[in-house]
């Protein structure tokens, strides 16, 4: 097959060049040029001319209270907590980006997965290019899936791919993973932002013909970001994202984006000898055990999607260097930073020449600036070596002026926290129930803040 014609296209402007340049000629950003497959237009003919747009036979419109908002058909996976994170299951015809760190479990997510939707009575198909076919069958065997039926396809050209899709027209596809798979269009090497793109788009139509759902198995870089482009992000229904540390045996799915159901859901499994087991119950797994409480240590309440979890956060203060460190695992590190500045101005806590290290345990990663409170809280806990009360925990956006922000959802929180036989909260005051329900939160003692400082004193009263 002849070579189709290639551009190359600027990341940031869309400006177009015949070859690779290391400086965009339209915008003059560096090193944004990507290759791609140019269109097959007709040079000459802008189809943006009247004369173009006459010849043209304009498309139907309707109204959209006369669209039928058929509801959508979900095909369970019969792992409830991966169904939890795709609102109710695998959607027809969609696409969905899964990323993680290499070893994390996604390849053996997506054989649980595939193998229950398959005994389901579900066609699938589970293209890998990482590994061979005798590969997945050890690993299915390890999974203790017998007599697996789902149909393994050792593949990395996308032609052949699409045209095993379109043959066996399954009910749903992974692809793992996307960074494998190469289109002999382009000359750049697989896993290349351009081979990426082009793959993805290819799938992605090829999903929205066939009304085949398709997985896509992404890799993670350094920085944290699914390696290629951000447009994958664009391109997809879903993008689920995998957390946790490799060598803790939770693993958290989290919903960055999904056109099918809520985004931030959390889908929370264990990794066994046997693959991933959902955890119905997660709210306390992300605690540490300590008989006595420490110093350091503050848990809070943080809401994924729909559910409540409880975490622990942790701080270290220790006398630093001349350029003291900050360090967060789990936490925005520039966040912290500014809490630290929030810390000291308005609650004349001074943190200057001191190393502060956070860590929010169980590898989660918290995003929501509802885990400030609990961050200071732990800071001044560590730096004083005097631990917060047995039972407390404390949640609350912190502002820039050292006042603190209700968060959302907040009585969800305290519930969940009364129900694990937490005893002493501090709270941002918009948080705190009102007086007629007060009795569904007996035996807490709430306390309402309104700033920083404030909040301190109630500690320190406290301890
Ligand atoms: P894998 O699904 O291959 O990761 P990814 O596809 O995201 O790169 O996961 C491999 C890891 O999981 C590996 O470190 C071993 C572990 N594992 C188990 O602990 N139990 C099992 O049953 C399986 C299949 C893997
Ligand atoms: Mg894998």
């Amino acid at each position: 097959m002849a070579k189709e014609k290639t551009v190359y296209t600027c990341t940031e402007c869309g400006g177009t060049s015949p070859k690779w340049l290391g400086k965009c000629p339209s915008c003059a950003a560096w090193n944004t040029l990507i290759e791609s497959v140019a269109d097959a237009a007709a040079p000459g003919k802008n189809r943006y001319t009247s004369q173009f747009q006459s010849l043209a036979k304009t498309a139907e419109v309707s109204v959209l209270a006369d669209i039928d908002a058929t509801a959508v058909q979900r095909m369970p996976t019969g792992q409830d907590e991966l169904d939890r994170v795709l609102g109710g299951g695998m959607v027809e015809g969609a696409v969905v980006l899964i990323g993680g760190d290499p070893g994390i479990g996604k390849s053996t997510l997506l054989l649980q997965a595939l193998d229950s939707l398959q005994r389901g009575g579900e066609s699938t198909l589970y293209v890998t290019g990482e590994e061979s076919g005798a590969q997945v069958a050890l690993r299915s065997r390890r999974l203790g899936l017998v007599a697996s039926q789902v149909k393994v396809l050792a593949e990395i050209q996308l032609d052949k791919i699409l045209a095993t899709i379109d043959a066996l027209q399954p009910d749903v596809a992974v692809i793992d993973s996307i960074q494998t798979v190469y289109s002999d269009q382009l000359t750049s090497a697989p896993g290349s932002v351009a081979q990426v793109r082009e793959c993805a788009a290819h799938l992605t139509r090829c999903a929205k013909s066939s009304g085949t759902a398709i997985v896509l198995v992404g890799h993670v870089t350094k920085e944290g970001a699914l390696a290629g482009p951000r447009v994958l992000e664009h391109m997809v229904d879903t993008v689920l994202y995998f957390e946790g540390e490799t060598h803790s045996s939770f693993r958290l799915v989290r919903a960055i984006k999904n056109r099918f159901g809520a985004v931030n859901e959390i889908g929370v499994f264990a990794m066994t000898e046997k693959g991933l087991k959902g955890v119905s119950n997660p709210s306390a797994i992300f605690l540490s055990q300590h008989a006595e409480p420490v110093p350091g240590s503050c848990v809070m309440v943080t809401l994924e999607g729909t559910r409540p979890l409880l975490v622990e956060i942790q701080a270290l203060v220790d006398s630093g260097g001349p350029s003291p460190r900050r360090l967060s695992v789990g936490l925005d590190r520039d966040r912290l930073a500014m809490l630290l500045a929030v810390l000291h101005r308005h609650a004349g806590v001074a943190c200057m020449d001191q190393d502060v290290f956070v860590n929010a345990v169980g590898g989660v990663r918290i995003s929501e600036p509802a885990a400030d409170l609990a961050v200071l809280l732990a800071i001044t806990s560590s730096l004083r070596g005097k631990p917060l009360p047995k039972g407390f925990f404390a949640f609350g956006e912190v502002g820039l002026a050292g006042e603190v922000r209700p968060a959302p959802r907040g009585q969800e929180r305290l519930k969940e926290a009364a129900k694990l036989g937490f005893t002493v909260a501090v709270v941002p005051k918009a948080n705190v129930p009102k007086k007629s329900h007060a009795k569904e939160f007996e035996g807490l003692t709430i306390h309402a803040v309104e700033r920083v400082e404030q909040a301190m004193e109630i500690v320190r009263g406290l301890g």
